[in-house]
């Protein structure tokens, strides 16, 4: 069966973006989990798909030019993310959303439809966010692993990536890295057992 692998940007006090809806603490979305060669889909939530699309439109469209929503230059890890977002496929887990903008994108209307994904052929699954969607798909048992970014930082007011979260779930901590700029880098696999 494919795993599913979430990856997500936090601070320390578990905090995925400040009270204005930004994570004005991280510097680029590249993805930074050692994913990309691994995966051949990506799992998305409502919340994010229409901001994520805009995002990465951008960069693949104009990728030497400041974006026009961070007003900074893509990072070298943002365009090679773009490309491979690019070819792809992106699955939108939302009952509201109907339409998108890139070829390659479909949608998932909840858990049943993300289990039936996970059974079918393929290699492992990226799960990409937000809060609520990767909350709800540990829930649900369907969430291999986890890949934490964790930035020097106590946030404060903003969302928390497990505000929602509603059975207690235990981890196994695989492995541990200090990166550059105090960051550290968390992998855990999801227990079974609680
Ligand atoms: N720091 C990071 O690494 C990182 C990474 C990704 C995203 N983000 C941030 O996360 C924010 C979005 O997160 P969010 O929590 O507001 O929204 P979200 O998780 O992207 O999407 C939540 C939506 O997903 C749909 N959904 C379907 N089944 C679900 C289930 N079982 N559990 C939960 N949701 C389900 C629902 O859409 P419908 O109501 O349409 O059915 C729900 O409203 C963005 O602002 C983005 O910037 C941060």
């Amino acid at each position: 069966m494919r795993r599913v692998i979430s990856g997500m940007k936090a601070s320390l006090d578990g905090k995925i973006e400040g009270p204005d809806g930004v994570a004005d603490w991280v510097q680029a979305w590249s993805e930074d989990y050692g994913l990309s060669h691994q995966i051949d889909a990506c799992l998305v939530g409502g919340g994010m798909y229409p901001h994520y699309e805009q995002y990465w439109t951008a960069i693949q469209e104009n990728p030497d030019t400041l974006h026009p929503m961070t007003n900074r230059l893509p990072t070298s890890g943002e365009k090679d993310w773009a490309r491979v977002a690019e070819r792809t496929t992106h699955y939108v887990v939302s009952k509201t959303l109907t339409s998108a903008h890139w070829p390659r994108t479909s949608f998932l209307r909840g858990v049943e439809d993300v289990a039936s994904l996970i059974r079918q052929a393929g290699k492992d699954i990226y799960l990409m966010g937000g809060a609520r969607l990767v909350s709800g798909l540990i829930d649900a048992g369907l969430v291999d692993e986890l890949r934490l970014l964790v930035y020097p930082l106590i946030a404060g007011d903003g969302k928390a990536l497990f505000a929602t979260a509603r059975q207690r779930r235990a981890l196994e901590l695989k492995k541990a890295e200090q990166l550059e700029d105090g960051r550290v880098s968390l992998i855990y696999s999801l227990c079974l057992t609680p």
